[in-house]
C-alpha cells in the first residue's frame, strides 16, 4: 500500500535557486542560508521518497492571467521548468507519476475536490526551487513528483481551510492506492514577504515564528486565519502559506517536527524550512 510517512513545507525564492545555478553558494549573502539546509538534504537521502506530492503555487509563469484553475495536477510524465523570462533554470526534468496523479484525480474529485487534469505542464520556481533547496543540484530528481498547483496569485484565492481539507482528501487517496509507494508530501512558498508597494520588504518574524510552532502543534489555528489576516501580518505574499496546509491536512493529527531553518534575508522575505513526520 502507499503510505504519507512525512510532510515538508519550505520557501520557493526564485533567488535561491539562481544562487544554485550561478555557483553562489558560499558567497557571504548566502552562506549561512545554504548550510541550513544540510540537515534537510540528509534526512531526504535517508527517507528515499518514491514518489513527491509537490503542493505549490505557479506565478503565471506556466498558467496565463486568462485562464487560472483554483486547484490543478500535473498527470504528465515529465515536467519540463518553465521560461520566467531569463530561460528556463539549468535542472533536470521533473519526473512524473501518471498511476498515482490518475488515482488522485479520481478520488479527490469524486470527494468534491474538482481538480484541473493537466496533460502538459511547465513547472516555475514555485516547484523547482524546493526541488534544488532539498536535493541540491543531481543530474536526475531521486525521485518522482505528483505537482498540485494552487491559486494564490489571483483573487479570490482559495480558503486556508479549504486547502486543508484538499490534504486530508489527499491522505485518504494516498491510502487506497495499492501500489507499495513512499510519499513524501511538499507544500511550498512564503514565508511572509511583500513585494510591490508601500510595505514591499515586509519580513515578520515573530508571526512566522508561530506559523511554524502551530503547523506542528496547533494547525487549527492557522486553518481559522482569514486572507485578510495573511495580508496584514505576512505581506499580500504571504498568502502563498496557505499552499503549506494542504501539506498540513495530509498528516496525522500528530507529527513530529525533525528539522527546522528559518533565515533572513533570501531576497525580500524570510526563508523558512520545516519537516513533520507522521506518528
Ligand atoms: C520572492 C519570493 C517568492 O515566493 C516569489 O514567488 C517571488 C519572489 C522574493 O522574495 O524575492
Ligand atoms: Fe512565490
Amino acid at each position: 500500500m502507499a503510505k504519507i510517512i512525512a510532510g515538508l513545507g519550505t520557501s520557493h525564492v526564485p533567488a535561491i535557486g539562481v544562487a544554485m545555478d550561478e555557483g553562489k553558494t558560499q558567497e557571504p549573502y548566502w552562506k549561512s542560508l545554504f548550510e541550513g539546509y544540510g540537515p534537510v538534504r540528509k534526512w531526504l537521502a535517508e527517507v528515499k521518497p518514491d514518489v513527491v506530492i509537490l503542493c505549490y503555487n505557479d506565478h503565471c509563469a506556466a498558467m496565463p492571467p486568462d485562464t487560472i484553475p483554483t486547484f490543478a495536477i500535473g498527470v504528465g510524465d515529465e515536467f519540463k521548468p518553465a521560461d520566467e523570462g531569463w530561460g528556463p533554470r539549468p535542472v533536470p526534468v521533473v519526473k512524473g507519476d501518471p498511476d498515482l496523479a490518475w488515482h488522485l484525480v479520481e478520488s479527490l474529485v469524486l470527494d468534491g475536490f474538482d481538480l484541473t487534469i493537466m496533460h502538459q505542464l511547465q513547472v516555475d520556481h514555485g516547484l523547482t526551487v524546493p526541488m534544488s533547496i532539498t536535493c541540491g543540484q543531481p543530474k536526475e530528481w531521486p525521485f518522482k513528483v505528483v505537482p498540485i498547483e494552487v491559486n494564490v496569485v489571483l483573487y479570490p484565492q482559495p480558503t486556508g481551510r479549504r486547502c486543508y481539507a484538499l490534504g486530508q482528501a489527499i491522505r485518504k487517496a494516498v491510502a487506497s492506492y495499492d501500489k507499495d509507494t513512499k510519499v513524501v508530501i511538499f507544500g511550498t512558498g512564503g514565508m511572509s514577504h511583500q513585494i510591490h508597494g508601500e510595505r514591499s520588504g515586509l519580513i515578520n518574524k515573530e508571526w512566522d515564528t508561530a506559523f511554524l510552532n502551530d503547523l506542528t502543534a496547533n494547525p487549527q489555528r492557522l486553518v481559522d486565519l482569514t486572507h485578510v489576516d495573511y495580508i496584514r501580518d505576512a505581506g499580500a505574499e504571504g498568502i502563498e502559506l496557505i499552499v503549506w496546509l494542504i501539506m498540513r491536512g495530509a498528516l496525522n493529527d500528530q507529527v513530529k517536527e525533525v528539522c527546522r531553518h528559518y533565515h533572513v534575508p533570501a531576497s525580500n522575505t524570510a526563508a523558512g524550512l520545516i519537516v513533520l513526520e507522521n506518528r
